[in-house]
């Protein structure tokens, strides 16, 4: 397992340019599109990040040919081998669920391993069995996995109970190829979502209401092939502006769609961050010397994204007085503040609820990362901690960072990486 070493310094200032990638969070629903065409499927801006790589190897498994050259993938699935996604690959990846509409829609079959919960919480599927079923599947559950069938979906009016990121994903993809219409309401409205749905338009797809609460499909026979960049990826951006953030740095990111961020952008500005727009897809952030403390409250898009939650709760610990977090979308994404406490900071959990008292001078140590979002908070921790601070299972990070100490290096911290790979 590769792990993270950081020497942080309290006095560290980050300054330079750094590059956001393609939205991992969008690449991996638009990778389970190419399921809905035999014709290639073409995806720029994609980012290396390990999430990618495994879900390649799920469509690889299913019949898919091609491969990901520099930060472009071509894909190609002329022919279904498999309608299987065995429980290996979907417990190292619980977005792996999103290719149950392809399959269903494209093939009539699909067996799903059950993905369980994960470090961040219980992680149901509930609402997409239901929307499946209201579209004329037969779904049951039997020993572990999810086997599902369809001579034909049917297009069908669903009402989702509250909002579902893959859920919203998996249904809108089914529908594309359902006879009739779909209506689908209370959708979840991320940007990821937005841009599956013009991936599918682009693939011949009839939607409308793209990017808002309600979407309708009107069922095609068939789509094609088409090209698609991917939007750029909005927890990576705010993430370096929460390290720009804490280090009182002055950083020029490229590469990224402030509209997407206007929630993050707006909470980092109250802290006392300026953050102005840089050329054409930049923002430029200059960071004054106090922080000022924030109270959040995670919310689906618009709100202030459940994926930034650790890492602002980093920043928080830097802030000048009390804040407080709560966590409403998962029932257990605060395994990172452990890991903090270890590092000097004042935190105590009670419930949804994380009261964060700064500022606390953090102090290097070894750390373990629980999952993706934490281990992005511990590595913001470890750059304003004296000392060293080594974060272990550094996989955590790579599945949805493209190489990040690189990129923190280039701005001044002293990270790297160490691997045991022989
Ligand atoms: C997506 O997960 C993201 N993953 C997550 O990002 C993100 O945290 C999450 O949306 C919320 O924004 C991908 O897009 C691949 P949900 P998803 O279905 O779709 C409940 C990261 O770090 N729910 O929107 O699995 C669920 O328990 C990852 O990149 C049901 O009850 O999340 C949760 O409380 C982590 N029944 C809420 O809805 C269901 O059938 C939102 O979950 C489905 C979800």
């Amino acid at each position: 397992m590769d792990k993270i070493r950081i020497q942080g310094d309290h006095a560290l200032r980050l300054k330079g340019e750094v590059r956001i990638g393609g939205a991992k969070n969008a690449v991996l629903p638009a990778i389970a599109a190419s399921l809905l065409t035999s014709e290639e499927v073409r995806l720029g801006n994609v980012p290396r990040v390990k999430d990618v790589f495994t879900f390649l190897d799920l469509v690889r498994e299913m019949g898919a040919v091609g491969d990901l050259a520099a930060n472009t993938l071509s894909l190609r699935v002329r022919d279904l081998s498999s309608d299987e996604a065995a429980y290996a690959l979907v417990r190292a990846m619980r977005a792996s669920i999103l290719v149950l509409g392809p399959l269903l829609a494209r093939h009539g079959k699909a067996v799903v391993a059950l993905p369980g919960g994960c470090a961040i919480g219980s992680r149901p599927i509930d609402l997409h069995i239901n929307g499946l079923q209201r579209l004329g599947a037969t779904i049951s559950l039997e020993h572990g996995y999810i086997r599902a069938s369809a001579d034909r979906l049917r297009g069908a009016e669903i009402a989702f109970e509250k909002k579902t990121v893959t859920g919203t994903e998996n249904l809108v993809m089914a529908a594309t190829l359902a006879e009739g219409k779909t209506v689908l309401s209370n959708c979840a409205v991320e940007p990821e979502v937005s841009d599956l749905c013009v991936l599918l338009v682009k693939m011949g797809a009839r939607i409308e209401g793209i990017g808002e609460e309600m979407i309708r499909i009107s069922g095609v026979a068939e789509l094609g092939g088409a090209f698609h960049d991917i939007i750029p990826d909005r927890i990576e951006a705010g993430t370096f502006l929460a390290a720009g953030g804490m280090t009182r740095g002055d950083l020029v990111l490229t590469g990224v769609r402030p509209d997407h961020m206007t929630t993050v952008i707006e909470r980092l500005r109250f802290s006392g961050i300026a953050i102005d727009p840089a050329g054409s897809d930049g923002l430029h952030i200059v960071a004054g010397p106090v922080i000022r403390p924030q109270d959040i409250t995670t919310s689906p898009y618009p709100g202030f994204p459940t994926d930034m939650q650790a890492q602002f709760m980093a920043m928080m610990t830097q802030a000048e007085g009390t804040s407080i977090i709560t966590e409403t979308i998962f029932d257990r994404r605060f395994g990172h503040v452990n890991e903090l406490l270890r590092l000097g900071a004042n935190i105590e959990v009670a419930g949804d609820k994380a009261v964060v008292r700064g500022k606390t001078l953090l102090s290097g140590a070894e750390t373990i990362a629980t999952d993706l979002r934490a281990s992005a908070c511990l590595v913001l921790a470890g750059l304003v901690a004296s000392g060293e601070t080594v974060i272990n299972e550094a996989e955590h990070l790579d599945r949805g960072y493209e190489r990040i100490e690189d990129k923190l290096k280039a701005l001044g911290a002293r990270i790297e990486r160490i691997s045991d790979r022989k």
